[in-house]
């Protein structure tokens, strides 16, 4: 089922995938078991401890055959044995691969696979989410962006409510519509498995209105004017529930900007219902799972309780931060009784599937998930977001950058029944869809890759692609 299109490999020198395995997991590791340790240290049952020391051995020597190149082990079985056995079968057709010798997109959801093994076998750690401190720390620290946004939510959502059946000034919500998609594109630049490499300071300002603007040219095919259209048509069309899915990337103010969007879309009635779509493990460092989005919820219920709290660098350096501004807290409190009354009303729901953390491409879906897949041709539009699900879709591969994206999704673009828009920041060396000559203009610009070989324009989240392929 997966594309002939050769797909990137960890021994391509001038891939990402190489300097993944080689720099950036490893660092991941070693958060992994700094996190870890912090819990044992921090408590007093000794089963648990020990189960925790356990947990520090097995991903210290998962480090140590990564860094070594030692063949990749099979899965132990650990409840979910059709999982497990489709990673291990994966593993053994690939010849039982090394580490800088094995497909990018599988090795990197065989690491996360095989980390949640070592919890899951256990009695104590079984839903212990290994990301969880740094996730919700990163939340925090995007608190002036969060506040922005909610002041500019309250706004719109307050006239859109003022406005109903006057005026339906179609041309006015499509430009909201493309500035609500727009946050939530760039909300995919800031997730914390590149956080490897950037600092606090520069997610803060990746994050603000004015970055957004000056990042519009930075969109390379923006889709956005044709899935406004296919949404309004629906509405037009008097069709009564018009769903619109998320699949999600990552927690904390990604998830954040995916429910500004989600609003939007619900209050104007581009939408009747929106379903969110987490992760089932701690995956990719920051990804949603169910528990993320009720602790963004409760966090919002209580602002000041949440973001007065200090990080836990603020903690280290004994800084507070500042207290919230009553209007902030208020525009806070407005956003989160509107997304607490949606979700309440069934408008917005959550639905998790563990599909989502199978290790290949969304061009086996149809064939692999015949359930879900039925369940997204039910929705009008489906949103992937961030840079993980463009690499599922387009199968990781080496397209040729101008090949059009509904055939590089393979069983998911033409004629599959499912409308995708895919909202992702580049964060990798895959991309398609680009008119002619753009990859090569890219390249030539400083840090772009050059004549390298690598296109190293792609991999730092700076540029973004809106596509969508018409499915239905
Ligand atoms: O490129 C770095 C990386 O960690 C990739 O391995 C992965 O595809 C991606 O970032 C995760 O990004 P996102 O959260 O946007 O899916
Ligand atoms: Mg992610």
């Amino acid at each position: 089922f997966d594309t002939k299109t050769p797909k990137s490999v960890t021994n391509d020198p001038t891939s990402f995938a190489s300097d993944s395995v080689r720099m950036r997991w490893p660092i991941i590791l070693t958060g992994a078991v700094d996190d870890v340790y912090k819990t044992v240290s921090a408590t007093e049952d000794a089963e648990k401890q020990a189960e925790g020391k356990k947990i520090i051995e097995q991903l210290g020597a998962l480090k140590y055959e990564m860094l070594h190149d030692r063949q990749m082990t099979p899965l132990v079985e650990d409840g979910f044995s059709d999982e497990t056995a489709a990673y291990n079968k994966e593993l053994e057709q690939l010849g039982n691969p090394t580490w800088f010798q094995v497909p990018w997109l599988f090795s990197e959801c065989y690491m996360y696979r095989r980390i949640n093994t070592f919890f899951t076998t256990t009695r104590h750690w079984k839903s212990y989410d290994l990301f969880a401190r740094q996730k919700i720390d990163s939340f925090r620290t995007s608190r002036n962006a969060v506040a922005e946004l909610a002041a500019r939510y309250e706004d719109i959502v307050t006239k859109i409510r003022a406005d109903k059946n006057i005026t339906h000034d179609s041309e006015a919500e499509k430009i909201l519509f493309m500035e609500m998609c727009e946050v939530c594109l760039w909300g995919n630049a800031t997730d914390l498995s590149l956080l490897t490499t950037m600092t606090y300071e520069d997610i803060q300002r990746l994050q603000g209105s004015e970055a957004r603007k000056a990042a519009e040219k930075n969109i390379l095919v923006n889709k956005l004017p044709q899935a406004y259209d296919l949404l309004n048509k629906a509405r037009a069309a008097g069709k009564k529930e018009r769903r619109v899915d998320f699949v999600l990337d990552n927690s904390g103010f990604e998830l954040y900007v995916d429910l500004v969007l989600a609003g939007y879309l619900l209050n104007t009635g581009l939408a009747t219902h929106i379903v969110l779509r987490p992760k089932s493990i701690p995956w990719f460092v920051s990804d949603v799972m169910p528990a993320d989005f009720a602790a963004l919820l409760s966090a919002l219920a209580n602002p000041k309780k949440f973001f007065e709290a200090p990080t836990e660098e603020e903690t280290v350096a004994e800084k507070t931060p500042a207290p919230l501004s009553e209007k902030e807290a208020q525009s806070l409190s407005f956003v989160f009784q509107d997304w607490a009354t949606q979700h309440g009303e069934g408008q917005l729901a959550i639905r998790p599937n563990r599909y989502w953390t199978a290790g290949g491409s969304f061009w086996r879906l149809p064939h692999e998930a015949p359930e879900l897949y039925e369940d997204l041709k039910q929705a009008e539009l489906v949103i992937f977001k961030g840079d993980l699900n463009y690499r599922k879709l387009t199968g990781d591969a080496s397209w040729d950058p101008t090949t059009p994206f509904t055939e590089a999704l393979g069983s998911m673009g033409a004629g599959s029944g499912v409308n995708v828009m895919s909202l992702r920041t580049c964060k990798a060396d895959v991309v398609v869809d680009l008119p002619a000559g753009k990859d090569e203009e890219l390249r030539a610009l400083e840090g772009g890759g050059g004549d390298s070989g690598a296109r190293k324009w792609a991999w730092s989240g700076k540029w973004a692609v809106v596509s969508l392929s018409e499915g239905k």
